[in-house]
């Protein structure tokens, strides 16, 4: 199959490209480079596009393919705090142009959507759980979400969702949890923990969340949402702990700093109509989050050009103030 990877310059969009091209897939990566896009995440072997997805014309100019898998997206919440209207652009109004297209073409879409979309958690949530997004990023995912469940019904769409939980590994931009704490560690930065640091996620190896997506895409019903989560439930305390521990740096450097408006507690998901298909997580947090800390530590000129520019305005912006008003964690 010829199959377009949209979002594929980013995180999770890049190691399923390098995964369909191992399966002897054609690539087409189609990514607008936006700060958190990067040529060089696109594997050798596939074919790449700028262009932006809320653009038909750009969404065209890959040509015929056989299916998408949309992973294209804004996609920090706290940048959705600082600013949310480029979140609607891509995530919902790029979502629907992507389903018209698909529907044009007669072909699959398997759209990557979250967790987030179901909000603050106390019991896991299922595909059929009511969605109550709390933050401008996870309001726009569901309004993608929504699009695509409408076209659907209502034109009959080959259409399928995927709702991951948090995902780790190597090549995540340094402003999530992970990647930010560890490159901070590495550069003898302080790690700003929010508030009390006791909300919980689930976290997913990206290689699990790629064998998920290829999944659907391969074996998914149409009109069907499938949760991917990997039961590995940690307080962000406990990251930033196994973090210290992993990259040697002093537990001073921990800080509690203002906590994230609108801050959902706990997302966590029952994911058993994806393993009723043959998924299963592989990869215990442990082992792979030691991998990634490796990771980082051997690819310095991967991460370090990206920590200027743009991302020192954005890192001020959200960080600066906490940290004059931040306390021992
Ligand atoms: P990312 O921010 O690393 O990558 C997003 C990519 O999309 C970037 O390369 C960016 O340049 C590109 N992009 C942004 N706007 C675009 C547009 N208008 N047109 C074309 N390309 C555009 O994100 P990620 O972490 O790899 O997430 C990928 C998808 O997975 C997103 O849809 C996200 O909502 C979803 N997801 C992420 C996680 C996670 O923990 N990272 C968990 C569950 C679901
Ligand atoms: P993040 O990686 O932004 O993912 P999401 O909010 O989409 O789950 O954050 C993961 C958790 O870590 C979340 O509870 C917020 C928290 N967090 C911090 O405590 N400090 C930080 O600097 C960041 C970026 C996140």
């Amino acid at each position: 199959m010829r199959i377009l990877v949209t979002g594929g310059a980013g995180f999770i969009g890049s190691h399923f490209a390098e995964r369909l091209l191992a399966a002897g897939e054609d690539v087409v990566v189609l990514d607008k480079l936006t700060y958190a896009g990067n040529e060089s995440n696109v594997p050798v072997g596939a074919e790449f596009l700028r262009g932006d997805i809320s653009a038909l014309e750009d969404v065209e100019a890959a040509g015929r393919v056989d299916a998408i898998v949309n992973f294209a997206a804004e996609s920090h919440v706290d940048r959705s705090i600082l600013g949310p209207t480029e979140f609607v652009r891509t995530d919902v109004l790029g979502a629907l142009v992507l389903v018209q297209h698909a529907h044009r073409n007669g072909i699959r879409l398997v759209h990557v959507s979250t967790d987030e979309v179901y909000g603050d958690l106390t019991a896991p949530a299922s595909e059929g759980s009511p969605l109550r997004p709390s933050s401008p990023y996870s309001a726009s995912k569901a309004g993608g979400d929504l699009q695509v469940l409408a076209a659907v019904r209502t034109f009959a769409v080959d259409a399928c969702i995927t709702r991951g939980s948090n995902t780790y590994g190597a090549r995540q931009f340094p402003e999530k949890l992970i990647p930010l704490f560890v490159t901070n560690a590495l550069d003898g930065e302080p790690l700003p923990l929010y508030g009390d640091g006791r909300q919980i996620r689930d976290w997913l190896h990206v290689d699990d969340h790629c064998a998920a997506i290829e999944l659907v895409l391969r074996k998914g019903a149409a009109g069907e949402v499938y949760n991917a989560g990997a039961d590995d439930e940690r307080e962000n305390r406990e990251v930033a702990e196994r973090i210290i521990e992993l990259t040697g740096v002093d537990a001073s450097l921990l800080r509690q700093v203002a906590d994230r408006p609108g801050h959902d507690r706990r997302y966590a998901l029952d994911s058993s109509k994806l393993r009723a298909l043959g998924w299963k997580p592989r990869r215990r947090f442990e082992e792979g989050l030691a991998e990634t800390v490796a990771w980082y530590r051997d690819n310095r000129a991967w991460w370090e050009p990206l920590k200027s520019g743009e991302y020192r305005a954005y890192y001020e912006q959200q960080y600066a103030q906490r940290f004059n008003t931040s306390r021992p964690a």
